[in-house]
């Protein structure tokens, strides 16, 4: 239950869709959804496909989010987008340190934070991914790797900026397998976050909402929206199925 954090659910299209199948699966998603009080939805397409999203969502209440941003404003960066750029299209959120990026492209805690840090300077909403390997699980470590993640990713974060803040609860061993974390889990590493915010922000870590994220499906959104602690889902592959996902907006 969220209390007082809006809800929010965030679909992370990954590299999938062209320009064109991006637009046509928004429109078709602003279609299906109703926008309901207390609950925020937000789609990350390819940036390629940003600005023919955009359009496809004016005038609906869903949010349009990117899939990475890069520290410097502007400069010698060959390939590498702005927290401007991204405000132009009328991005609103930013997924920073997805477990894909961290491990494909080498992205460290210490980049996240830089990432952090250039969504905050700007008007963008970071959404700061963490979680742990299956090895790290088994070996008893997940809270720990997870807190050192939190506490390396938002280093420097002014407890002002909690309520814009979020972070998704990804473990890796759960993304894109079908097998997503138990709600005791999901429970237990959502406290220890909170834990986490408050060290970090104060009381005003009660405002960061805490998202997870993990094979998220129209069959365990309804639970998973129910546990304690749980503000939100960050979802893949699902998010790819207009109905799917609206379902999944649509949990009770
Ligand atoms: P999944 O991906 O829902 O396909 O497991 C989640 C994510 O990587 O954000």
């Amino acid at each position: 239950m969220s209390g007082a954090r809006p809800a929010l659910i965030v679909g992370n299209w990954k590299m999938h869709r062209t320009a064109a199948e991006s637009a046509s699966l928004a429109r078709e998603l602003a279609e299906r959804l109703r926008p309901t009080a207390g609950r925020e939805v937000a789609i990350a397409p390819p940036f390629t496909a940003l600005p023919g999203v955009a359009a496809a969502l004016a005038g609906s209440p869903i949010a349009l989010a990117a899939q990475d941003i890069f520290w410097e404003s502007e400069g010698p960066y060959t390939g590498e987008i702005s927290a401007l750029m991204l405000q132009d299209l009328g991005v609103r959120h930013v997924i920073i340190g997805h477990s894909e990026r961290r491990r494909h492209l080498g992205e460290t805690d210490h980049m996240v934070n830089r990432k952090v840090a250039a969504a905050l300077r700007s008007d963008l909403r970071p959404l700061v991914c963490v979680g742990e390997a299956e090895a790290e699980r088994l070996a008893g470590t997940a809270a720990a790797v997870v807190r050192d993640q939190v506490l390396r990713a938002l280093e420097g974060v002014a407890a002002g900026e909690a309520a814009r803040l979020a972070v998704a609860y990804e473990p890796i061993w759960a993304i894109g397998t079908g097998r997503a974390a138990t709600p005791g889990d999901i429970v237990e590493m959502h406290a220890g976050i909170r834990v986490t915010l408050r060290t970090l922000l104060g009381e005003a870590g009660d405002a960061t909402r805490i998202l997870y994220g993990g094979s998220v499906t129209p069959a365990n959104i309804d639970g998973l929206m129910a546990s304690q602690g749980v503000d939100g889902a960050l979802v893949g592959g699902a998010s790819l199925k207009a109905e799917d996902f609206a379902r999944i907006c649509d949990y009770r």
